[in-house]
């Protein structure tokens, strides 16, 4: 085998260097019942350089990572000693198989090419950058019209929900990306081992963290919405899991009115989602098992308060709230003196309640173990509910007393003795020493 893999990987190799490299596939598993059933290799041009990007393809999830040239070949190596009997290379000068047989002899067999063109190095080139007007969920919810054009009257709601996938996007991958990004060890010239053992040599000498330079891991996810309306965005959620390779994810829309439960489960039915649910119910008391990801758009008033404490209950990784009307604080507000002449404004008052009720709610947030960002997530053009709060919870916790004061500092400083957000984590805006939860 050693000769026939060796010549694998100086094709391997020269295709890298000369930028003639299309794909690699290692196939046909030694063991017919692994959970890794391939693994495809395509080049992929990072910032930090050319990368060749490995997916792995498992029963119910892709598992992918991107590797520098010569910590692919080893890894190739790796799977074809370990895990496989069967590679085929692609670069724009030929193709090459490999085949091992059970007993570890091989032969490899090079042909001309099939592709005439080096692919494009763009990364992610499969991402689809958005929800097509084509989708027959849009159709069926009226945003597109039975020819795929998006209805006049409904083109903010398009662009909304496009936007929404796109600030989402991200927001999924930071929250359940697994990653390390130690540095490979440095290539081992030392003696005149043969390409095969002075792979094999290095891969040994690997560590796991080694390995696993920007790996994302996709496990299937359960993603909430809370007071999803008509569902625009639980549906657009559940495609964007799917183009995202979170394989076997699911999701469930909550909303109080039957109605709008009952059509939503309809076009679900209609376009075959077969992992995405809707359910009546109250966001405050509905049964929620287990939520990696929580998100409530524009849950009105202190909705969006319930659907936080919840998605913090459920152990949340991922919240997601873009707030609505702020009715709670502004009776309670009491301005600092220097601001008193200008909240006399009415609407200066009314801005001045949203800010305050969403810096407390961030500040909340950051208390209970998260790291929240506050940000417009779409031009006020097309919907003045533009604000967002995101927050992944921190890997590692620290002390909360400081974050704690922090809350009563602002809370006190507008003289706010009850918050919604606060009263559902027992947490006393008023308390003189910092509560521990
Ligand atoms: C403005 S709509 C937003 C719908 C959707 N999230 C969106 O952004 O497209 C708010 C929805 O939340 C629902 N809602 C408000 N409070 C709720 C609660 N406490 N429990 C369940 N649903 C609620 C309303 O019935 C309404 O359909």
């Amino acid at each position: 085998m050693i000769a026939a893999q060796d010549k694998l990987f100086d094709l391997f190799r020269d295709a890298l260097a000369r930028g003639t490299f299309v794909k690699l596939t290692v196939s046909r598993p030694r063991d017919p019942a692994a959970d890794l059933k391939n693994v495809f290799l395509r080049p992929v041009q990072l910032k930090a350089g050319l990368r060749v990007a490995f997916t792995y393809r498992h029963g119910t999830r892709d598992i992918f990572k991107n590797l520098p040239a010569e910590a692919a070949l080893t890894e190739v190596a790796n799977l074809l000693s370990e895990s496989f009997l069967c590679a085929n290379l692609f670069t724009t000068e030929r193709t090459a198989e490999l085949t091992i047989r059970e007993d570890d002899s091989a032969r490899i067999a090079v042909r001309k090419p099939a592709h005439g063109e080096a692919p494009s190095l763009e990364h992610d080139r499969t991402k689809p950058r958005s929800i097509l007007p084509t989708e027959p969920w849009l159709r069926e919810l009226n945003v597109t019209l039975p020819d795929g054009r998006v209805r006049e009257a409904m083109a903010d709601k398009f662009r909304q929900i496009n936007q929404f996938v796109e600030v989402l996007r991200p927001l999924l991958a930071e929250a359940f990306a697994q990653g390390a990004a130690a540095p490979l060890a440095a290539e081992e010239n030392s003696d005149d081992l043969g390409e095969t053992a002075r792979l094999k040599r290095r891969a040994r000498r690997q560590t796991e963290a080694e390995r696993a330079v920007t790996v994302l891991i996709q496990r299937p996810l359960t993603v909430v919405d809370m007071g999803c309306g008509k569902g625009y965005l639980t549906f657009a959620v559940s495609q964007l899991l799917e183009q995202m390779h979170f394989a076997g994810s699911r999701v469930v829309g909550i909303e109080a009115r039957a109605e709008l439960v009952a059509e939503c489960n309809r076009v679900v039915a209609a376009c075959g989602f077969d992992r995405l649910h809707f359910q009546a119910g109250s966001i405050a008391s509905t049964a929620l098992d287990a939520a990696d990801a929580l998100i409530a758009l524009h849950a009105c008033d202190t909705a969006t308060d319930d659907a936080l404490a919840r998605g913090i209950g459920a152990g949340a990784r991922l919240l997601v709230v873009s707030p609505c009307c702020h009715k709670e604080l502004r009776p309670q507000l009491i301005p600092p003196p220097v601001l008193a002449s200008s909240l006399r404004h009415g609407i200066l008052l009314e801005r001045e309640a949203e800010f305050v009720t969403d810096a407390l709610r961030a500040a909340l947030l950051e208390w209970a173990g998260y790291d929240t960002k506050v940000f417009e997530f779409i031009s006020t053009e097309h919907t003045a509910k533009n604000l967002m709060i995101a927050a992944v919870k921190r890997r590692q916790r620290g002390s909360r007393e400081e974050l704690a004061l922090r809350v009563r500092q602002l809370a006190g400083f507008y003289g706010v003795r009850e918050q919604h957000l606060a009263s559902l984590l027992s947490f006393d805006l008023a308390e003189a020493k910092p509560a521990v939860a």
